[in-house]
């Protein structure tokens, strides 16, 4: 892969960015602009690389340098993407070492930027950044925190393990998979069931938390792992996942997108931005069914007395996802202490979706915060697969062979 740096006080990063890549397998080419340099060592970013680190479209009379730079590279990253960096890169310009293998190269590209608040809001880079996105760069970060001249703000660049996430995220997208996924890389190549490379997955995992007042909520005691256990079983056959993650206690897979939502309302618009790329969704999530009403500015006084909590109930998201769907494999999730079986077909009627995993919670051996579940899959063609106590991992694998099966009998 190729690392390309550039000059901000972020710069330094890039050497642990460089660790981090070499220790996950991948064979790291740096190349530094001279104002990168200026802030770190190329002798560093070689010392971690063990590769040469490349400087000038001069540095080898007769070799055609950048060319080589960019035909070599699977991915290629720019950390930190100085503003200057991103409008070079957006406007084509070609006159260092850096930008002109950027303008030569056509696989997968990850930035991260890192600049002055100011710099970042700007109409010039937004529409800068725009421009890229709409060529299919992918930007992690910036986040905000402390910037050069004390200041404080968005503009700060991603930490060096996002930076990684988006690159092995970018790397699913394009399914060049050398790198590990969620340190499963054996998983990937030893996965034996249908594929689902090239394929856009939305897994949503984990509760919401509806807000009573600034401090208290309404939840539920999803951990998210059975959708993280989709998102990696997904990932590893190959598909590119965007994570919709609650609030639970599992954190998210290596290699897929992350979005972190709070409430069911944000979960909804998370899901619906991105539903037309989607060729399937996996709603795990346990959404809230009631939020309150209205929710306090200020925390609710003890001494005022006990609140009347009014609920009200949440978008159902999978019914409105039912209702726009074009081509997208919807697969929901019941959650039962009942009949299991019975109301999983009530709700694969009413929500109108193609599978429902209904399982058992409640127990504290199965559901919610358990390793293990007991589920049935249920199909809307009648094909069901029978309840069964299975682990979280076996359960997401047999949903994964369901959607890719679902998809392919679609093309
Ligand atoms: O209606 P119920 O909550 O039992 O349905 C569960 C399924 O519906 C899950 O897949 C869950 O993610 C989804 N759901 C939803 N929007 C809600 C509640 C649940 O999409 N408001």
């Amino acid at each position: 892969m190729l690392l390309g740096i550039t000059g901000g006080i972020a710069a330094y990063k890039a050497a642990f960015l460089a660790r981090l890549l070499t220790g996950e397998g991948a064979d790291v080419t740096a190349v530094m602009t001279d104002a990168a340099t200026r802030f770190v060592g190329a002798d560093t970013l070689a010392a971690l690389t063990g590769r040469r680190v490349h400087r000038s479209l001069w540095e080898r009379p007769g070799a055609v340098i950048h060319v080589a730079l960019a035909h070599d590279a699977d991915v290629a990253v720019v950390a930190p993407a100085t503003a200057n960096a991103i409008a070079r890169f957006a406007l084509g310009i070609a006159d260092d070492l850096l930008s002109s293998t950027i303008l030569e190269y056509d696989g997968p590209l990850v930035l991260a930027p890192a600049m002055h608040t100011g710099m970042w809001t700007a109409e010039a880079t937004r529409r800068n950044v725009a421009v890229l996105g709409e060529r299919g760069a992918r930007f992690v970060g910036p986040v905000e925190g402390a910037l050069a001249h004390g200041d404080e703000g968005p503009g700060r660049m991603a930490e060096p393990d996002a930076i990684l996430d988006a690159v092995v995220a970018a790397l699913a997208m394009t399914s060049t998979a050398g790198m590990s996924t969620a340190g499963t890389s054996t998983a990937r190549r030893s996965t034996t069931g249908t594929s689902l490379a090239g394929r856009r997955l939305l897994v949503t995992a984990g509760p919401t938390h509806e807000p009573i007042d600034p401090v208290r909520f309404v939840g539920n005691r999803s951990s998210g792992r059975m959708g993280v256990a989709v998102a990696e079983a997904a990932l590893a056959r190959g598909a590119a996942v965007t994570l919709i993650l609650g609030p639970g206690t599992v954190g998210p897979p290596r290699g897929a997108e992350v979005v972190r939502i709070e409430t069911a309302d944000e979960l909804r618009d998370a899901v619906l931005s991105r539903f037309n790329e989607a060729d399937a969704v996996v709603m795990a999530a346990a959404v809230a069914d009631f939020r309150p009403k209205a929710s306090a500015d200020a925390k609710l006084k003890k001494d005022a007395g006990v609140p009347d909590l009014v609920l009200e109930p949440t978008p159902d998201i999978l019914r409105e996802l039912a209702e726009r769907r074009t081509r997208q494999v919807l697969v929901g999730f019941a959650a039962e202490t009942g009949d299991v079986v019975a109301e999983g077909r009530r709700k694969l009627a009413s929500k109108g979706v193609d599978l429902v995993v209904a399982n058992a919670v409640g127990r504290p051996d199965t559901g919610f915060g358990s390793e293990r579940n007991e589920a049935a899959i249920l199909a809307a063609d009648g094909d069901d697969e029978p309840l069964r106590s299975t682990t979280k991992a076996e359960l997401a694998a047999a949903i994964c062979e369901r959607l890719a099966r679902a998809l392919d009998a679609r093309a």
